[in-house]
């Protein structure tokens, strides 16, 4: 059977290639290439984007529920592209709790997407970092939020970065992340998540199916991981 992703590639030959991703220094290129018509291309009813805002609105209903201090949360959008993750939060924050504030960094590997994110005004700080390997310069505990959108994906970041976010985030905080669902148990982020549990470093408080790029009908998993 022709799937309707493989019927509709000519029409999204980034994406194409984003899938077939089969290392950093190939993730670099592309995304640095792709990095002026990202955001449009993303919003094209043939992609149709609609994970960072459903991610953006799985943390502001973990923190409205669960912040009561006025300080700004710390947020590390981890794998920030474009920025369209910071922009999700600056703009939904307000409807959803006019109490929360918050700092966002954000981290990627592409320098050309980064260029465009700096742009959204939405990041305090934006800086390269390989999500593949360790995230050293971050030190333990300096995060409230971490969001990951996109990244966690076929050909893009393995399941090892999870313990990095759980390393990163401060306790009571919380880790938004999406994974691509066909990829969930295969690419063994379910076995990583398991573990945190296991090791009483987490909780899942929500593990949930929905759309992730609507218009080529991927999937993905949305966790919410409280830190303990
Ligand atoms: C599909 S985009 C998602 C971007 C953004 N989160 C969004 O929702 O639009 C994937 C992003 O992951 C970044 N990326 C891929 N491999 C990476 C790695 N090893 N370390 C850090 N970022 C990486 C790419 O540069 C790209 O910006």
């Amino acid at each position: 059977m022709v799937t309707n992703t493989t019927n509709h590639e000519a029409d999204r030959p980034f994406l194409t290639r984003a899938y077939k991703l089969s290392g950093v220094d190939e993730a670099r290129d592309l995304y640095n290439e792709w990095a002026a018509t990202y955001d449009q291309d993303l919003a094209d009813p043939s992609h149709d984007w609609v994970a960072p805002a459903l991610t953006a609105a799985a943390l502001l209903d973990f923190f409205s529920d669960a912040n009561s201090s006025e300080t700004p949360l710390q947020i590390l959008d981890a794998g920030c592209g474009t920025g369209i993750v910071g922009a999700a939060l600056a703009l939904q924050t307000p409807a959803r709790d006019p109490k929360i504030n918050t700092d966002i960094d954000g981290i990627d590997l592409s320098t050309g997407m980064l260029d465009v994110a700096r742009k959204t005004g939405a990041y305090r700080r934006l800086d390269t970092a390989d999500m593949s390997g360790s995230l050293e310069s971050i030190e333990d505990g300096s995060y409230d939020g971490v969001i990951c959108v996109g990244v966690l994906t076929q050909g893009h970041v393995g399941p090892g970065v999870l313990r990095e976010f759980s390393r990163l985030l401060k306790t009571g905080g919380c880790a938004a992340v999406t994974v691509r669902e066909d990829i969930w148990e295969s690419g063994g982020y379910k076995t990583v998540v398991e573990g945190l549990e296991k090791e009483g470093k987490i909780k899942v408080v929500r593990n949930t199916s929905e759309d992730s790029l609507r218009g080529a009908s991927i999937k993905m998993k949305l966790l919410v991981l409280e830190r303990l």
